[in-house]
């Protein structure tokens, strides 16, 4: 119990990007918060049961050198029943019991008034859609997930590919993406602040590079942005930024899609509004210009088997697609 309680919330924190907080036990959430609790009285129950074990085995070794037998047969296999048996099966079925009320609490229904969200996992990334009240896609972005603050977000999740698991451990449990089936997850984030996602089951060679930002913002920071994900890429201005835009339709478009242009491609993540996003690849790195360079100039030295081909640009080509990506905010 010890070592799963460690496991799942300590080591969480030690995970690759430190720059955003992964921390179980700082929970961001109502779900959060109520897994932690788990998380505590799961380290505490081992922590005692630990020392009593230890105490004991300390006390037989050390009385059993003077005298053969402290206690009589009867009593000893009396001590066996209860402290061998019945403890630890009342004590361990407390705590199933415990964590399986807990995993129907903070799956429960989601509120009816909840943002809809549907993640679709891939290898190795996330594709984030937005749904209105019909259940219609508004918009369309990859691997940052916008939330307002206080308002519960009910999230459908899917794969493309094969399992992967959604994991925000500031915000609320793992849940499975199951190729064929939609499993569901809700939160509510109680404070603004970004949180690292990262996906839960090995799905393959880069599956400790798939993961995710969650924003949670003010709710009418929220709005704006959905609004203005929701919009397609303005034309580009200035002439490097329309060379760039053809590069890109000529040599990308066939896997990413940028509405509003000839680029309708949809293996890739959807890179309307790529330059409004912290980091790139599935937060492996930060969205400055100079990794966006060596990420199309050579993804596989980067993300060894991904999906995204070498793409082979003249110098000049390849600055022009960079002005016009960085246009796209
Ligand atoms: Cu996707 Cu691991």
């Amino acid at each position: 119990v010890l070592l799963c309680a460690l496991s799942s919330g300590a080591l969480a924190q030690l995970s690759t990007d430190t720059s955003l907080s992964q921390s179980a036990l700082h929970p961001a959430s109502s779900q959060a918060q109520d897994i932690e609790l788990l998380w505590w009285i799961m380290f505490w129950a081992s922590v005692i049961i630990f020392t009593a074990v230890m105490a004991l085995l300390a006390w037989g070794l050390l009385s059993g050198r003077r005298r053969p037998s402290v206690l009589s047969s009867t009593a000893s296999m009396r001590f066996v029943l209860v402290a061998g048996v019945a403890i630890p099966a009342l004590v361990l079925s407390a705590l199933v019991g415990g964590s399986l009320m807990l995993g129907r609490s903070i799956a429960s229904t989601p509120p009816p008034d909840a943002l809809q969200v549907r993640v679709t996992g891939w290898m190795w990334w996330w594709e984030i859609e937005y749904l209105d009240d019909n259940g219609e896609v508004v918009a369309t972005t990859a691997n940052e997930m916008h939330v307002p603050v206080d308002r519960p977000v009910a999230v459908e999740l899917e794969s493309g590919d094969v399992i992967h698991s959604f994991w925000v451990p500031r915000l609320q449990g793992k849940t499975d993406m199951v190729p064929g089936k939609t499993n569901n997850s809700w939160f509510t984030a109680t404070e603004t602040g970004e949180f690292r996602g990262q996906c839960a089951e090995f799905c393959g060679l880069q599956h400790a590079l798939m993961a995710f930002v969650v924003i949670a913002q003010p709710e009418a920071e929220f709005a704006n942005w959905l609004q203005r994900q929701a919009s397609p890429a303005s034309a580009p201005e200035t002439e490097a930024a329309q060379n760039g835009l053809a590069v890109f339709e000529q040599n990308c478009g066939q896997c990413h899609r940028i509405r509003g242009t000839n680029a309708i491609g949809n293996l890739g993540p959807d890179l309307t509004h790529v330059a409004s996003r912290s980091t790139l690849a599935a937060a492996t790195l930060p969205n400055k210009r100079g990794h966006l360079a060596g990420w199309i100039s050579d993804p596989q030295r980067i993300k060894p088997g991904n999906n995204m081909p070498r793409t082979l640009l003249s110098p000049q080509e390849l600055d022009h697609l960079l002005v016009f990506l960085d246009s796209l905010d």
